[in-house]
Order: structure tokens, then sequence, then C-alpha cells
């Protein structure tokens, strides 16, 4: 019997503390309906390479990033669970696609744009990093791709590279959409800019109560009126907007008050997936990534297949 499922794949960087801005806007969403699909799940720490300089860090966000997957209730007998860099396939690829786009069109990535407007020096990995994320995505036939609205753009870079090298050498890799959830957005962080492991503004995933309640303490409430709206655009992520609206009738304009509820229910949402977390060894991890990586293989290696005989290096 053929294999039917349509097939999904998504990824995020080991390259910090994952915070509730990735479980909503890239895990939650693969979570909902990986079941359905053939399922990817990847570790893109050759893409935390464009960003990290320090082993030690590394290594550990390594087993972290694996531990949040399986905390959050990913199945490893249900998704493929794997680590970008066991797989030479994705560097390979992506030395390819780099030879399918042209150096404007890289320039153009909001991505690389951001990050030199902020004054850092781009290393040539930071410029191809889309690349390298169209391979991933490509090497397994993927359909669709559960993002948040800030990868929007990367899925458009991968169907543009997937468009020139099927335009140049023949059908062979598959165009993917991106998955992004209504309602989500960009999850803002503390601060009211967009939550991310680099502008030290997160809520962490799996912090301590204390570390929520210091990051929720925190969040900036400057905004008119009675709702603060940075503490509720986090809170509708918890609740409906029907659920919460008895509570911010009554805390009308009690911000502090408003906050601790959230604490109380960010807790709630937390507290069972860190107990679970807290039973996930290191070698749990090693084991999941090596069955993760023979099974993710046996995928790429047909489509690398497909590629290498398109381009021409396969002397038969
Ligand atoms: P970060 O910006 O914290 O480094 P990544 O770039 O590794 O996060 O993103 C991993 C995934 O989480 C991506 O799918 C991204 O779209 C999603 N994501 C990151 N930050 C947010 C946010 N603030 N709101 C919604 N989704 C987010
Ligand atoms: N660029 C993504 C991010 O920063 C991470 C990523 C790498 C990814 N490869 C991917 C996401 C493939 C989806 C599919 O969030």
């Amino acid at each position: 019997m053929t294999n039917t499922k349509k097939r999904l794949l998504t990824g995020l960087q080991s390259s910090g503390t994952l915070h509730i801005g990735n479980y909503f806007g890239a895990l939650k969403p693969f979570l909902d309906i990986y079941q359905d699909y053939d399922s990817y799940l990847m570790v893109a720490d050759y893409h935390a390479l464009t960003s990290l300089r320090d082993p030690a860090q590394l290594r550990q966000n390594i087993f972290n990033v694996v531990k949040d997957y399986l905390a959050v209730g990913v199945d490893p007998e249900k998704a493929v669970i794997f680590r970008q860099s066991d797989n030479q396939d994705h560097t390979e690829l992506g030395w390819v696609l780099d030879c399918m786009v042209t150096v404007p069109f890289l320039m153009q990535a909001h991505s690389y744009k951001a990050k030199v407007d902020k004054g850092i020096e781009p290393n040539a990995g930071l410029f191809t990093y889309p690349m390298l994320q169209a391979a991933d995505i490509t090497l397994y036939d993927i359909d669709v791709v559960p993002v948040g609205e800030d990868q929007r753009q990367h899925l458009e870079y991968t169907r543009e590279a997937v468009g020139k090298f099927n335009r140049a050498f023949g059908e062979v890799l598959k165009e993917p959409k991106e998955m992004i959830l209504d309602g989500v957005g960009i999850v803002p962080g503390v601060d009211g800019q967009k939550m991310s492991k680099s502008y030290g503004n997160t809520i962490p995933l799996f912090g301590t109560k204390e570390e929520i309640e210091k990051a929720v303490m925190s969040i900036v409430t400057d905004s008119e009126g009675d709702r603060p709206e940075n503490v509720y655009a986090i809170h509708k992520l918890l609740k409906s907007e029907d659920e919460l609206a008895p509570l911010y009738e009554e805390k009308k304009g009690r911000y502090g008050d408003l906050k601790k509820a959230l604490i109380e229910d960010l807790e709630n949402f937390i507290a069972p997936m860190r107990e679970k977390r807290n039973q996930i060894t290191d070698d749990d991890v090693k084991s999941v990534l090596a069955e993760g990586v023979a099974k993710a293989k046996r995928t790429s290696g047909q489509t690398l297949k497909k590629v290498r005989e398109a381009i021409g290096i396969d002397l038969g």
C-alpha cells in the first residue's frame, strides 16, 4: 500500500532557551496536527552556528531543545525527531540551492537585513541561511511547514529556490506551504517587541514559577485604558476571549491583578510539562536522535539521489 499521507516538518534553532512564542508560533501548530501527517521535527543546530560560538552552550542547547520537544508531548514513535547536523544531506542540498539564487535576492531577506541593521557583522552562513532552511524542507518532500509569522518569507524563499531548480533541471523538488495559525501572529515579549531568544525579552517555556513571575511582572504596561495590551496578548494564547472577558471586566485597570491572573494561568499550563521534562535524561535524547536520523536519512537520501542525477554529477 502506498503511503498517501502528506508530509509535515518544522524546526527550531538550538540557539537558546525556548519561550512561549516558540511554543505558540511553531510547536503548538505542529502538535495539533502532526499525527495526521508523516511528520518531521528537526533541531536546526547548524543554523544556530550562525549566531553562537560556544561549544558547551551549543551542546547544552541541543539536549534542551530535544527535551523540550518530548516534554510538550511529541511522540518520537509518531514523528521523526532529528538533528540537522547529523544528516549531511542538508548541507549538501543547501549548497546546490545556494547555486540557484542570486546575491541580491538573499540580500533582501528580512532576517538577514534585521541582523545587519542591528550592527551584527553577518557571516556567510547567516547570508545563506534561507537556502539551508530550504534544503531542510525539500529533502523530505514536505507539504506543510508550521511556523510563526516571522518565517513566512523563508517559505517564500524556499519556493523561489525550488522553482529555479525545477525550471533548470526538471520537477524534482516539491514546493512547500507555510502554516501560520490565525490569532497567534507575533507573540510579544515583556518589552512589547517580538518575543525572541536574541532580545532577552522572553517568558521561558519551561521556566520555574519564580522565572515566570519575574518575567510577567516585568511586562511593559504603559498602554492606555482598561486593558494592559501586552498582558492580554499573552493571556489570550492560554484562554479564549470569552473566557477572559469577565476577568478583564472585573479587574479593569488593575494591571497588577491581571498580571497575577496571567502568572497563575501560565503556571497551570507549564507545570505538567515541566514535571514531564524533569524525567527526560540526556541518554533518552541521544537514543531519540539516533533513531530519528536513521529514518530521516532514508527519505532525504532518495531526494538527494534525484538531485544529483538531475544536475549532472551522477556519473552512472
Ligand atoms: P527566536 O526568535 O526566539 O530565536 P526562532 O527564530 O528560533 O526564535 O523561531 C523558532 C520558531 O518559533 C519559528 O517558527 C518562529 O516563527 C517561532 N517564533 C519565534 N518567536 C515567535 C514569536 N514571538 N511569536 C510567534 N512565533 C514565534
Ligand atoms: N529558521 C527557523 C527559525 O528561526 C528554524 C528552521 C530551520 C526551520 N530550518 C527550518 C523552520 C525548517 C521550519 C522548517 O525559526
